[in-house]
């Protein structure tokens, strides 16, 4: 196989043929950073590598994916990378893209990712994280779920239209297993567009924290009560109610009582007309946080696929939410439905 110039400090294109022998196959090399590389399972590498050599104009291969490295290679594959000579095909950037997502600050910097593919990357880990922690809510999940939330408020405060992108994502998968993520990222793109050109880092991260968190009282209630598809018994209701009184016990003993936190867990299903639970608030009573978790829980449980049918059209849960000013803040509604406009194939 020959390569071509470096055709810039992070890319280089080679050109070989293709494994039918029929070529030429022109393909892009990215440079690794040393901050990924640590991101790399210790013992068996994601990609193939390949040392770029300036003195012939050469990419030489240094290692295949999957085998085994040992602490030469490892510490060989660590220098290259030091000197900005170290580099992977970008046929391989899903097994790459897969790995750097420990790293989210990292992942942030990283020129070899595209905005596109950066947003799937925090997806995906942002995902895992609150998974993890509403399986075990303790401080060290807290810690982590609250450590991929600050770099995502960066990546969306250097660039609000990138939250676009997310919500995007949020609707190419509305399997139920995706619901919780996509309620909070849904509820977190509502608030920027509610407040744009009115937000801090710091605002964001904490309510960012409170619209991850705020259904972790469905942690207490039975998963096949959840699953069952029969209406709930008169007793198993007022269980299922009594949920967001039992999130804001796990926030307390975590000492997240700020309102920005407690409220979309207390309030996302109260509703303006006081129909809604655990304490049937009515108009005023209901903050901010709360109005914006209940129009994007309900929008995600209206447009989410169910056992026994398939979810609604965003343009039809939309619509039910927009005529419905009894339940729903209708400043809320409007933006979601003002914010799926910009999004491709939303409405
Ligand atoms: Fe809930």
């Amino acid at each position: 196989m020959g390569f071509t110039n470096m055709a810039s400090k992070q890319n280089v294109l080679g050109i070989g043929k293709t494994e039918s022998g029929e070529g030429p196959n022109i393909e892009e090399y990215n440079q690794i950073d040393p901050c990924i590389l640590e991101c790399f399972p210790k013992t068996r590498f994601p990609v193939d590598l390949y040392h770029w050599r300036e003195e012939i104009q050469t990419l030489t291969p240094v290692y295949r994916a999957g085998r085994e490295v040992d602490r030469r290679l490892r510490t060989t594959v660590m220098g290259l990378s030091e000197q900005g000579v170290l580099f992977f095909t970008r046929n391989q950037i899903k097994d790459y893209t897969a790995c750097v997502a420990c790293n989210l600050n990292a992942a942030l910097d990283d020129p070899n990712l595209t905005w596109d593919e950066k947003a799937g990357v925090f997806i995906g880990e942002l995902g895992r994280r609150q998974d993890a922690f509403f399986s075990h809510p303790m401080a060290q999940e807290l810690d982590d779920l609250d450590k991929a939330l600050a770099s995502l408020c960066v990546y969306l405060v250097e660039d609000s239209r990138r939250m676009n992108k997310v919500v995007h994502d949020v609707h190419c998968c509305l399997a139920p297993e995706r619901r919780r993520i996509n309620a909070s990222l849904l509820a977190l793109a509502v608030y920027m567009e509610m407040h744009r050109g009115d937000i801090t880092l710091e605002r964001l991260e904490t309510v960012a924290l409170g619209f991850f968190l705020y259904d972790i009282g469905m942690t207490r209630v039975s998963p096949m009560m959840i699953a069952r598809p029969q209406q709930l018994t008169p007793s198993e209701q007022r269980t299922m109610r009594e949920h967001p009184k039992m999130g804001l016990e796990i926030l307390s003993r975590l000492n997240l009582t700020r309102p920005e936190i407690s409220e979309p867990t207390i309030q996302h299903h109260e509703r303006l007309n006081g129909s809604g639970y655990p304490n049937k608030l009515a108009g005023d009573r209901i903050g901010h946080f709360g109005r914006i978790a209940a129009v994007a829980d309900s929008y995600c449980a209206m447009v989410t696929d169910k056992p026994a049918r398939k979810g609604l059209a965003p343009i039809a849960a939309a619509a039910e939410l927009v005529t419905n000013d009894r339940q729903y803040d209708q400043a809320v509604c409007r933006t979601l439905v003002r914010f799926l406009q910009t999004v491709p194939s939303s409405l």
